[in-house]
């Protein structure tokens, strides 16, 4: 079995390199999960904490600009809490740095989605087979269209994979 020890040697990298990388061709989506803990508990007390990769830093401007009024709902905090939650959402956002997510595919640069759920990506995925219909909604125990988590499990650790 002379060959079976060279095969090991190309084979371990090669394996680590693949491990690497599928992420990164899978079809699926991987963010970044929110790591800051005032975001996690203000954030995350009436729904899943959305990682800020899913919206373009305009959006989470809006949003925090308006806490008051969000959705219906008063998610108001103090002036500071909320500088502080503004600051790491637009530096985590789908287009910090520079870059562009996924996310924000034909997202025309004057709109300012007020949900993930409005993003052009975002329909685009989830329009087929009535995927986010009431009925599947129910079924899934998803209280609403933006409530990844009844449907995709590990949400808020950012996976949306092929699941
Ligand atoms: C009622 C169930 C349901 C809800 C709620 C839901 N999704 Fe999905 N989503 C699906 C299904 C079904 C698919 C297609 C199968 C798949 O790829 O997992 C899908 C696909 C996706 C994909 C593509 C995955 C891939 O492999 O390409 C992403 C990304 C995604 N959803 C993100 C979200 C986000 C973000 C939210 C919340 C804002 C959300 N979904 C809410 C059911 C749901
Ligand atoms: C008091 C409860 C509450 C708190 C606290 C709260 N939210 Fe929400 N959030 C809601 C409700 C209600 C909706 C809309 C649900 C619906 O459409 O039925 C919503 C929707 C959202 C959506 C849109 C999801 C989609 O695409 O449909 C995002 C993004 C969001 N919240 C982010 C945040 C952020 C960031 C914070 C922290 C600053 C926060 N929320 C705090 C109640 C809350």
């Amino acid at each position: 079995m002379w060959i079976a020890r060279p095969l090991l040697l190309v084979g371990a990298p090669l394996a680590v390199l693949l491990t690497v990388a599928s992420p990164l061709v899978a079809d699926g989506l991987r963010l970044e999960p929110v790591s800051d803990p005032v975001v996690k508990a203000e954030c995350g007390a009436c729904h899943l904490v959305y990682p800020a990769g899913l919206l373009p830093a305009r959006s989470w401007r809006a949003m925090t600009a308006n806490l008051t009024n969000h959705f219906g709902d008063n998610a108001a905090l103090d002036a500071a809490t909320t500088a502080h939650i503004a600051a790491y959402l637009a530096a985590h956002a789908a287009d910090a740095d520079g870059r562009t997510s996924k996310t924000m595919r034909r997202l025309p640069p004057e709109v300012t989605p007020a949900r993930i759920t409005e993003l052009p990506w975002w329909t685009r995925r989830h329009e087929r087979k009535d995927r986010v219909a009431p009925a599947t909604l129910a079924r899934n125990g998803a209280r609403f269209r933006g409530d990844c988590k009844a449907c995709h499990e590990d949400a808020e650790r950012g996976w949306f994979d092929d699941d």
